[in-house]
């Protein structure tokens, strides 16, 4: 039995830097929780204050309700592996894995005993004699697992486990400490910044971004009812669609959503259609991922809209098309500098997003033109050329070329809709 509870967590480093701010967080007993955001969001050292080798400036931490904020790393009775998971160079991979239970003073046959276990579970006990360098940087990550395992404790932290390995390997690894982790029933927060990887691993999921947790949840919810733009914007690829829409009530029909010179139409009978008619001749954030995508040979009415093709992205069990709809894109920072002054998330003005999304104008034609845009430089990233047009999927051997027009069927039940604040309009989600 070990849970996990941060109350108030506030971490502000000397030089005014804030790392976190009121941070509040449960880890159930045995769950898997992920934290997940960009560089420089807070997330090592939320979890060095889990481990007792960060002291929070304010907030509590609890360990099975217990308040642990001043107990030693010891009493906490905590492993981590850290983000650049260092073996000692000197020690053979048997000593590495036995140095927790060397300092803790187990004799050597128990310890010889318990690291033989370990290295069996994580499939290295072949290489207990090998020295760190003589290793594979994946064989180096499963030893640095045992040692943080073989002490049995009540909590298990990952800091970016895989970071140093290549993506072959990563998923392979991935699996494997997921199986671990799971038939050891240990209470696991693992620390990414690789979406797919909180995606695939979490039983919930904490999307950070600048020292606070935007959002919280499965990873079903999370991706399916982000509870923000930012947090809709960094789960997912190709990366969700973003555009600014006017609405208009059309009172015994339906809600319209304008996007450039299209539009879509909600029928009443779809609940999130009384939401939205609260924001009648205002803006709206749209959000629609690819998947709500579909080429059409003729338009549907009320859910079509029609696009230019600028150029297509083979990746051989799919295509990526980048299409023009004479809309202006939202591009979002998926990157904001972190903090140095509080925010306050549930009623910030609208002035403290601007940082987070801004329109892109002036890069869109008003209406779809009829040739290829050839002005896009060839070495454009693909951050510039998605956030200005939308993305969708094609089966792989579809005959759609540059320039020609779709009619894109849009599947209404998935759009997601935000306020001009970021947040997701549609209460009662959480
Ligand atoms: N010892 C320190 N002194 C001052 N500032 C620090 C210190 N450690 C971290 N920070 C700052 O606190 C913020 C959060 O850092 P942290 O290492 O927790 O981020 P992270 O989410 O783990 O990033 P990454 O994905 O790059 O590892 C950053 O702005 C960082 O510069
Ligand atoms: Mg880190």
């Amino acid at each position: 039995m070990a849970t996990i509870g941060l109350r108030g967590v506030r971490k502000v480093f000397p030089g005014g830097s804030i790392a976190l701010d009121q941070v509040d967080l449960d880890v159930a007993d045995g769950e898997l929780m992920v934290l997940v955001g960009p560089s420089g969001c807070g997330k090592s050292t939320l979890l060095r204050i889990i481990a007792g080798l960060e002291e929070p400036t304010a907030g509590t931490l609890y360990l099975d309700d217990e308040d642990a904020t001043d107990f030693t790393p010891q009493q906490r009775q905590v492993a981590m592996v850290f983000q650049s998971f260092a073996l000692y160079p000197h020690m053979t991979a048997a000593d590495n894995i036995g140095f927790p239970l060397r300092v803790s003073g187990l004799p050597p046959e128990e310890r010889h005993e318990l690291v033989v276990e370990s290295a069996t579970a994580l499939g290295v006990q072949e290489l207990l004699e090998r020295w760190p360098k003589q290793m594979s940087g994946g064989q180096r990550q499963r030893i640095a697992m045992g040692r943080a395992l073989v002490r049995d404790p009540r909590i298990l932290l990952l800091d970016e486990p895989l970071s140093n390995l290549d993506s072959g390997l990563r998923s392979e690894l991935r699996a494997e400490i997921s199986s671990t982790v799971r038939s050891s029933g240990i209470t696991t927060v693992y620390v990414t910044h690789d979406q797919t990887e909180a995606l695939t691993l979490a039983d919930r999921i904490a999307v950070m971004r600048g020292g606070s947790i935007e959002d919280i949840g499965t990873p079903g919810r999370v991706y399916d009812k982000p509870a923000t733009i930012f947090v809709a914007a960094f789960l997912g690829t190709p990366r969700i669609n973003l555009f600014e829409a006017w609405v208009w009530n059309t009172v015994d029909s339906h809600v319209s959503l304008r996007i450039g010179e299209q539009t879509i139409a909600l029928p009443w009978q779809d609940p999130r259609a009384r939401q939205l008619a609260h924001y009648h001749g205002e803006r709206v954030i749209v959000g629609v991922r690819a998947e709500a995508l579909v080429s059409l040979a003729e338009p549907l009415p009320d859910c079509t809209i029609r696009g230019r093709v600028r150029y297509l992205e083979h990746h051989g069990h799919e295509s990526l098309a980048f299409v023009d709809i004479g809309a202006a894109g939202i591009e979002i920072d998926l990157a904001p500098p972190p903090a140095t002054k509080p925010k306050h998330f549930r009623h910030r003005p609208v002035t403290t997003m601007r940082g987070v999304w801004k329109r892109i104008t002036g890069t869109q034609p008003a209406e779809p033109q009829d040739q290829p845009d050839s002005t896009l430089p060839a070495t454009a990233g693909r951050h510039q050329k998605r956030s200005s047009g939308l993305v969708m999927r094609l089966p792989p051997n579809v005959q759609v070329s540059a320039g020609d027009t779709l009619n894109i069927g849009v599947r209404r039940e998935l759009l997601h809709f935000f306020d001009l604040r970021g947040d997701r309009i549609d209460a009662g989600f959480r």
